[in-house]
């Protein structure tokens, strides 16, 4: 059974059609990104797998239940970070614990160290740059106990070389965690670098034109990119993209 199914989900705002008989799966621990055009549906795919918007139609089931607008199942960061104002950015990232009440703060500030945001603990959002704010908003949700983590360009606000440490972290996290994450990005060095699976979408309406599976061995290391083998996913991905945008 896979951990997470997608089944022909359909979704408009008025006339405009937004997402087309969309269907996919992720398998238990897998890691998968979702790549596609701007505006071509992904974080209302998101919205709907994390039950904050009803689809049109199609349904949505973890562990073979049926969740379909059910929030909570998931782990959901939006693409824009949502710390609570009211909140230090050690309570923000402690939130998705607490509700489940299972608190561990020693392992939530070695988290924001690993992240860069030591001595922003008691610091509150507004105190924060952009690409802090994803950072813990990020480090919220890899805190919270589900099972499977969405996170919508969750390092889209960070430079070149910030944004590689993070990826790096990220992997190391989730070798050490063994959770299940689906990712959302128009990045395709990204994506190949991080994913086991790539699933492409067509622009708006989305559907999903393509997958490719991503053979290189794990742990994967920075110089991955530069190689001859690392270019030729690229290529491949970025010619199938190309002719979306055309
Ligand atoms: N609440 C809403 N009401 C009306 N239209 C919406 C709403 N949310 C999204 N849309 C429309 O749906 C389409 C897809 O938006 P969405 O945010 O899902 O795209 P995206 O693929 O995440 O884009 P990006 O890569 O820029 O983040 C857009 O045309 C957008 O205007
Ligand atoms: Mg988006």
């Amino acid at each position: 059974m896979s951990h997470l199914k997608i089944e022909h989900i359909e979704k408009s705002y008025g006339e405009r059609s937004v997402l087309k008989d969309v269907s996919f799966s992720v398998q238990e621990g897998e890691f998968v990104s979702l790549l596609g055009p701007s505006g071509s549906g992904k974080s209302t795919l998101f919205r709907i797998i994390g039950g904050m918007t009803a689809p049109l139609s199609g349904a949505v089931y973890l562990e073979g239940e049926d969740i379909t607008g059910k929030r909570g199942s998931i782990s959901y960061t939006p693409q824009s970070p949502s710390l609570m104002p009211w909140r230090t950015t050690l309570q923000n990232v402690l939130l998705g614990q607490e509700i489940v009440g299972k608190k561990d703060e020693e392992k939530a500030r070695d988290m924001l160290e690993r992240a860069g945001l030591k001595g922003y603990e008691q610091a509150y959002p507004h105190e924060l740059s952009g690409g802090m704010k994803q950072r813990a908003s990020f480090i919220r949700s890899i805190l919270s106990p589900q099972s499977l983590i969405l996170l919508d360009e969750p390092f889209s606000a960070l430079d070149e070389f910030t944004r590689l440490d993070m990826q790096q972290w990220l992997l190391s996290i989730w070798s050490e965690y063994k959770r299940s994450i689906l990712f959302v990005t128009h990045n395709i060095e990204e994506a190949i670098f991080l994913s086991d699976r790539i699933i492409v979408l067509s622009d708006r309406p989305a559907t999903v034109v393509k997958e490719f599976n991503i053979p290189f061995d794990r742990p994967r290391r920075e110089d991955l990119l530069l190689t001859e083998e690392f270019l030729h996913w690229k290529k491949l991905i970025y010619q199938e993209m190309r002719v979306l945008n055309e």
